[in-house]
């Protein structure tokens, strides 16, 4: 079945000692590199939908059908998870959910607990009696994303196993020490509270804002059971820096056919580097 849901992909990679990668989307091409990626190489992929990139990216519907008619055109039979990424309120999950995303994130990280988990369980009953998987949140992953910036919240064990245990969460996100956006120095990543939350939780963890961390950080990050690890800045960087690079070769450049395709293929190196970086390849 081309959609599978969290469950279904990301224990087994955790169990191999891997890791499923989230590609974000933000426009046609990631959706065509992350196609292209999945039939060359035959892995899980979760496709990645920010909550303030729905309207843009056409609604909720639009977005999974343009990924049906996509993975059909290109014949994709490797499992594909698509995931609300950060979702904002209980309302955009179930509209999330309705429209056929396999999977959401709740995001109460700015509640108070015991908002965030009485959120996160209506949630997690609306999705699991559709057969959908949720990720939840605690602490805050600071940063920068979408436009919007937020201070890092670190995220304590016994929060953790009080907010799993409570709202049934699929896999949780705790905030220790990773950004979103670009890093303003090194990244310094909590590598003692990792190791506690993977001794006292039975469910994989979520690893956000790994765009811009080492390969050892990563594979640490890894052997403490974060078992999907979440990637935007890179690729949008990748991309970005593939049309640069194409303007300063020819500077007269306009025909669309090349721009598209090679920005695409920028996306679809650094997509290549991550599945190494995820031991899938
Ligand atoms: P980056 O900004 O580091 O790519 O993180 C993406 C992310 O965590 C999406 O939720």
């Amino acid at each position: 079945m081309l959609y599978q849901t969290l469950k279904e992909v990301v224990p087994q990679a955790v169990n191999n000692c891997s890791a499923v990668p989230q590609f974000n989307i933000n426009g046609y091409s990631w959706i065509e590199a992350i196609m292209e990626t999945a039939n060359q190489y035959k892995v899980p992929i979760i496709i990645g939908v920010t909550d303030r990139n729905v309207e843009r990216l056409g609604g909720y519907r639009f977005i999974r059908e343009l990924i049906d008619l996509l993975a059909n055109r290109y014949d994709v039979t490797s499992p594909l998870v698509l995931h609300l990424d950060h979702g904002q309120s209980i309302k955009g999950c179930k509209s999330a959910i309705d429209a056929g995303f396999s999977s959401v994130m709740f995001d109460g990280s700015s509640l108070p607990i015991e908002e965030n988990i009485a959120s996160t369980k209506e949630v997690v009953a609306y999705a699991h009696s559709k057969g959908v998987t949720v990720e939840g949140e605690i602490g805050g992953i600071g940063g920068v994303e979408d436009g919007v910036v937020g201070g890092i919240k670190f995220a304590d064990v016994d929060e953790g196993i009080h907010f799993v245990k409570e709202t049934g969460v699929d896999l949780l996100a705790a905030a220790l020490g990773s950004v979103h956006g670009e890093y303003q120095g090194e990244p310094d990543l909590q590598f003692d509270i990792m190791d506690a939350f993977s001794q006292s939780l039975e469910i994989p963890m979520v690893l956000h804002g790994a765009s811009g961390i080492s390969e050892s950080d990563l594979k640490k990050a890894i052997s403490f059971h974060h078992g999907k690890i979440n990637f935007n800045t890179e690729l949008n960087i990748g991309w970005a820096c593939t049309v640069k690079d194409l303007f300063v070769e020819y500077p007269n450049l306009y025909d669309p056919k090349v721009i598209l395709n090679t920005s695409k293929n920028g996306i679809k190196q650094v997509m290549e580097s991550k599945l190494k970086l995820c031991n899938l390849i």
